[in-house]
């Protein structure tokens, strides 16, 4: 099966990463649009129009089935996606709530962009107590690989939430790039839900192997960082105009 999976950026690597490994015999496309990022400061009709863009370069490369590894995109456009291509697309969020909603979890802190926050998927959707935070300042910091103010920014942000929630779900999927120190600011107290996990059950494995990694605009930090997230030697990354 052939398996398009597209972020505005690295973010969606953390997925890839997470399906290779547990169905290394898949095709999977992978498309990061640089270019265009942040998405997770854009209104609606633009982030509509971007995961357009980036569905339809994906469909030039004959995927069968297309993920949503971007929250943003996944809170915001996913049902307009459904309606306008006729191919299966899973998002991250919808299997995030559903596992959730059947944990033992009461307080659940999420984690976003701006735009994901604003939809208030998670508070429509979760039986829980939940607790949204927006986080903007992450994504650029990931991107730029820039992680020297981390401890402080994470602190800002979540030192009012540190003793309410039960678990915190990184709901953008750059942040599982930062688990570590988010780890160490909890002191490995509380749980972390990647929203890669609960998408696994969606996929099966089928008999061939094999990744390409398209982004939009390429630079030797974007090049470097794929290489660091998935851990992988002989990566195929490209630039999507060049190849189009
Ligand atoms: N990784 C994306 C998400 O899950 C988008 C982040 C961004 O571009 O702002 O929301």
């Amino acid at each position: 099966m052939r398996i398009g999976v597209f972020d505005s950026g690295l973010g969606g690597l953390t997925v890839l990463k997470n399906l290779y490994k547990h169905y290394p015999n898949n095709e999977y496309i992978y498309y990061g649009d640089t270019l265009n990022l942040p998405y997770g400061s854009k209104s609606k009709e633009e982030l509509i129009g971007l995961a357009s863009n980036d569905i339809e370069f994906l469909l030039t490369k004959q995927v069968d089935i297309i993920i949503i590894a971007c929250g943003t995109v996944s809170s915001n456009c996913l049902e307009y996606l459904k309606n306008r291509y006729d191919i299966p697309i899973y998002d991250i969020i919808t299997p995030t709530i559903n596992y959730l909603n059947n944990s033992n979890y009461s307080n659940v802190g999420i984690i976003a962009t701006e735009r994901t926050i604003d939809s208030d998927i998670f508070k429509k959707k979760l039986i829980k107590n939940v607790y949204q935070i927006k986080t903007p300042k992450l994504v650029p910091m990931i991107e730029n690989n820039n992680l020297s103010d981390i401890d402080n920014i994470l602190d800002t942000y979540l030192s009012k939430y540190k003793n309410k929630i039960d678990i915190l779900v990184l709901g953008c999927t750059h942040y599982p790039i930062i688990k570590k120190h988010i780890n160490k600011y909890f002191n490995n107290k509380i749980d972390l839900l990647d929203m890669s996990d609960p998408i696994l059950p969606l996929l099966k494995e089928d008999n061939t192997s094999n990744i390409t990694i398209y982004f939009s605009k390429n630079s030797s930090i974007t090049i470097k960082q794929t290489k660091n997230i998935l851990e992988l030697d002989n990566l195929n990354i490209l630039e999507k105009t060049e190849y189009k």
